[in-house]
């Protein structure tokens, strides 16, 4: 080893022995000719002191380094002077008073200095992303990783599960995101498919009779990415035989226990808290809502339906609904600005605009059409529960459309009134799922979670006559208004599998043709079996209270699904795209050079 002790490492216990140190060069100050370097390493940062004493040779070492030059220092441990301890440093105690410095790299004066506090935009920290992982934030956020996948590997490691590998190159697994394809050269004409999940395969396993399957799985969706959704992600994949939803989620409640306990040192309380999809959807208007704080959805149809009001007849004689959030004191505080910001919030929402009223003084509503209101004003007071000083924000729309506006507003108002502590932790289930919701764009059926979700015992009869009443056995785990999970018990009797998907209109000969090894393997004594899968990059996130997924990735991708470092994507040369046997239809764009530091 090039030394002895790392830069985080030396202590007060450690004074007068003889080290050798190696790292960074963080900083470099002169103080009345003597030096002082902050010498750093992913274990933490010691002051070098280069001081009067040391020899000739190594005080003009020392005054040539510049900062991220890489050196290795002899030197033996100090106290610091009185008065210059440093209590926020693990080191800050000691110093090490260098005899011998000795360069072993130079480094030309970076785009950005790691330790800077003003930042450069995300844009060049993302394509100069080793010198962004050498911040102290950047490398404590992937230790922070390790150490949560470690305590998922050995949670389900002392439960006896077996972690295995389940291919790349496949075929397309459906989760209801655009796959990313390879084109295969051996048979041109055929793609094979990077996996949005290891969905079929962990299924396959069950039915070859492994029990319990684990795997930290890397997943491919090309789809819109946000600030929580990379094209490329990882999960911890799980998946259990001879189970029911209670097992799977006593497994993962387990889990959640463990790592709030271990990282946060926050103690969970068990069973998690239970929300069906129906009540989310009344209460929060998300299938993933932030219960850090309340603004919770009241209904208001019955009251509306009595109401003179336009724009509230109109929803309801359209088979809507009209529902509201109070906002308890907000009415002062808030402009007009705000209250135009908010109304272009839910409009961008899908709302036709926004019905706010202030609860005043005297207990009367005031607002742009509280006058409007008619008779329903005093009841739609008292189903809110306001009491002055009040804010009250109404939408009429469809039940989608209310939904997705008040849960838009919900959320904006958590945050924008600090309504939550941010250290707080959340989670819980949301249940009961519907199987199918209708396709956007076909009209048809679609799966809610993925095809082969099996339906509520109770519900099979009516798969058929009444998709829209039959819940899947799933449950999503919610953390912090966040999805940081999903799963379902698996369809495992072939002819509902088979009566699933006709009803998701895929015809029985595609069946055949996409799933056969499927509908053949779950005909061959298939358990009964379910799973989940957690998405790590999430949980990181939410263990780390961090607000964006691409700070818990090493090399992640930008919103734009590029990769500003190497300049991936990139054009490939026409020979390489002859070999695969694929032509495209656009003009090739002239290839970017990675961009140099
Ligand atoms: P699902 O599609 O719900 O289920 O994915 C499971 C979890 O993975 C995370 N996740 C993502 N994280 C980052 N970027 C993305 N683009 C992204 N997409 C999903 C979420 C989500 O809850 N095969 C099923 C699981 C099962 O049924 O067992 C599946 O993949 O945290
Ligand atoms: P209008 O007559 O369309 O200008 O609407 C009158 C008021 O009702 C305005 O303040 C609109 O923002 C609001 N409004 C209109 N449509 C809706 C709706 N569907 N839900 C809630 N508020 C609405």
């Amino acid at each position: 080893m090039l030394r002895t002790h790392t830069c985080g490492e030396l202590r007060s216990g450690h004074l007068g022995a003889a080290v050798w140190l190696c790292g960074w060069v963080d900083r470099v100050r002169d103080h009345k000719g003597v030096l002082f370097l902050d010498l750093r390493d992913r274990w933490g940062r010691t002051q070098v002191v280069v001081g009067p004493d040391a020899a000739a040779e190594t005080r003009a070492a020392a005054r040539a380094v510049r900062p991220e030059w890489v050196i290795r220092v002899r030197g033996v441990v100090g106290a610091r002077p009185e008065g210059t301890t440093n209590a926020k440093l693990d080191t800050g105690a000691i110093e090490v008073v260098c005899d011998t410095l000795e360069v072993l790299n130079q480094a030309e004066t970076p785009v950005f200095h790691p330790n800077a506090t003003d930042l450069p935009g995300e844009e060049v920290r993302l394509t100069h992303r080793w010198l962004d992982l050498r911040r102290p934030q950047m490398q404590e956020n992937l230790l922070l990783r390790s150490r949560i996948v470690k305590i998922m590997r050995d949670h389900f490691d002392e439960l006896g599960f077996i972690d295995v590998e389940t291919p790349m190159l496949g075929k397309s697994t459906p989760e209801g995101a655009r796959d990313f394809l390879v084109p295969s050269r051996l048979e041109h004409g055929s793609f094979f498919a990077l996996p949005q999940s290891p969905q079929l395969y962990k299924q396959l396993l069950m039915i070859a009779g492994f029990d319990r399957y684990v795997q930290v799985a890397k997943c491919f969706r090309d789809e819109d990415l946000r600030a929580d959704r990379q094209p490329e992600f990882t999960q911890l994949d799980v998946e259990m035989s001879f189970v029911e939803a209670d097992d799977v989620m006593g497994v993962i409640e387990g889990l959640v226990r463990r790592t709030a306990r271990d990282i946060l040192g926050v103690d969970v309380p068990l069973p998690l808290p239970r929300l069906t999809w129906d009540e989310c959807m009344e209460r929060f208007g998300h299938d993933a809502p932030d219960m850090r704080f309340g603004l919770e959805i009241v209904d208001l149809t019955p009251l509306a339906a009595a109401s003179d009001f336009r724009v509230f007849r109109a929803a309801v004689d359209g088979g809507g609904r009209v529902r509201g959030i109070r906002v308890p004191g907000a009415a002062a505080a808030m402009s007009r600005k705000q209250l135009d910001d908010l109304t272009a919030l839910a409009v961008e929402a899908g709302a036709k605009g926004l019905v706010w009223l202030k609860c005043d003084e005297d207990g009367a509503w005031s607002g742009p059409v509280a006058k409007n209101l008619g008779p329903i004003a005093a009841d739609l007071k008292d189903r809110l529960g306001c009491v002055p000083g009040d804010l009250a924000l109404v939408v009429a729309d469809s039940f989608e459309v209310t939904c997705k506006a008040l849960h838009t507003l919900r959320k904006r108002l958590g945050s924008d009134l600090h309504l939550y502590d941010e250290k707080a932790l959340h989670v819980s289930w949301v249940v009961d799922f519907p199987m199918f919701a209708r396709d956007g764009e076909t009209g048809g059926w679609a799966a809610m979670h993925h095809p082969f979700t099996a339906p509520r015992p109770a519900d099979l009869g009516r798969l058929e006559s009444d998709p829209a009443s039959c819940r899947a056995v799933a449950y999503d785990l919610v953390i912090n208004g966040s999805e940081a999970g999903g799963g379902t018990i698996r369809i495992h009797d072939p002819a509902v599998q088979r009566r699933v998907f006709s009803l998701l209109g895929i015809a029985p000969e595609t069946a055949r043709e996409r799933f056969g090894f499927l509908l053949d393997a779950l005909a061959s004594g298939a358990p009964p079996h379910g799973g989940i899968a957690l998405g790590i990059d999430r949980w990181v996130m939410l263990f780390g209270g961090l607000d964006s997924i691409r700070d818990v990735i090493a090399f992640p991708k930008t919103q734009k699904a590029s990769d500003l470092m190497t300049g991936a994507p990139a054009p490939v040369e026409t020979k390489q795209l002859a070999e695969l046997g694929v032509r495209t239809v656009v003009p090739p764009k002239p290839a970017t050079a990675p961009p140099s530091p």
